[in-house]
């Protein structure tokens, strides 16, 4: 008798996880498990995982009854002055973190397996990557949008769920998955913060304690925003104005942007309505960080 599929698939335990690391073996797992009825969902990381994370994987939970995790640090998205090198991973932690939540399986794919030599395939959602993080990383959301699109290939997802801490990516996927007909529903969660209101990331980690109480002028700075907005202010040159004062006075001066565009479509106005969205990107010593509130 020969093996069925899923006695073929090479699966590791590692402290009792099930991890799965070849493209091939994903796939076949999941076909089982699509075709026994069982609703996957899953959750993209790139790891270093904190509260941000977890909170979509405890949803991801929630919402399917199989739950897939992957972790892999894309290289395609970071740009060549970027910091794909020192990317913090922790998959010891990770791992452990995954273990008390408990999920079916972690995909760790192999960077060489996902793009070999001569790989050349790329999507791009044209008009949603082009303003706020697309016009400081190019190239970043092509690199996004490609890997994330692989992974549904090879993961076959029906639910997958992103935060909204990366407002423009969640958006991006969700148009993605729109304009190629994908069967897989996309879920937005909330921004998990610290109790300052610095929106968690991994990139935190790059902060020095001085940087780090500088850091909580992002969100504050939103935070004033929406609150000039709810009292009235709509001119967006005086609403920016008002959250740029804050970011200086916290020292904070390299500000890639500070917008407010139309929630849905990026669109920039003058005229600021309930709806929008705000966002801002700014380095705060080596750590680029990014956060957003809707008005
Ligand atoms: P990563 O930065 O690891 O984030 C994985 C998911 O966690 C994303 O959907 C992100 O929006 C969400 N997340 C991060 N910080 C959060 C916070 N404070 N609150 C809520 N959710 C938060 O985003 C990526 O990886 C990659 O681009 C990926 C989609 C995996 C493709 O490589």
């Amino acid at each position: 008798m020969g093996l069925s599929p899923l006695q073929s698939i090479h699966m590791t335990e590692k402290d009792s996880i099930k991890v799965v690391d070849k493209v091939n073996d994903m796939q076949t797992l999941s076909n089982s498990v699509r075709k026994g009825g069982r609703i996957i969902s899953f959750v993209p990381t790139m790891g270093a995982l904190h509260e941000g994370h977890i909170s979509l994987i405890r949803k991801a939970k929630e919402k399917g009854e199989f739950l897939i995790v992957s972790i892999f640090v894309n290289p395609t998205q970071f740009g060549l002055n970027e910091d794909y090198k020192k990317y913090s991973r922790d998959l010891e932690g990770d791992l452990k973190k995954i273990k008390e939540i408990g999920v079916d399986v972690v995909f760790l794919p192999d960077v060489n397996e996902i793009y070999p030599d001569g790989f050349e395939t790329y999507v791009e959602v044209e008009e949603l990557q082009k303003p706020l993080c697309g016009q400081f990383r190019p190239g970043h959301f092509k690199g996004v949008a490609t890997i994330v699109l692989k992974l549904f290939n090879i993961v076959k997802p029906d639910i997958a769920i992103f935060g909204e801490k990366d407002y423009q990516q969640l958006i991006i996927i969700q148009k993605m998955v729109r304009d190629l007909h994908l069967e897989i529903e996309i879920i937005g969660l909330p921004i998990i913060r610290e109790d300052d209101g610095l929106a968690l990331s991994s990139r935190n980690a790059y902060l020095s304690k001085k940087e780090r109480k500088h850091a909580k002028a992002l969100s504050e700075a939103l935070r004033e925003i929406t609150k000039s907005f709810d009292q009235g202010h709509n001119e967006v040159k005086d609403l920016i104005q008002r959250g740029r004062d804050i970011l200086n006075k916290s020292l904070i001066y390299d500000i890639d942007y500070l917008e407010i565009r139309n929630g849905r479509t990026l669109e920039s106005k003058e005229e600021a309505q309930s709806g929008d969205l705000v966002a801002v990107a700014a380095k705060v010593g080596n750590a680029r960080l990014i956060d957003n509130m809707k008005l």
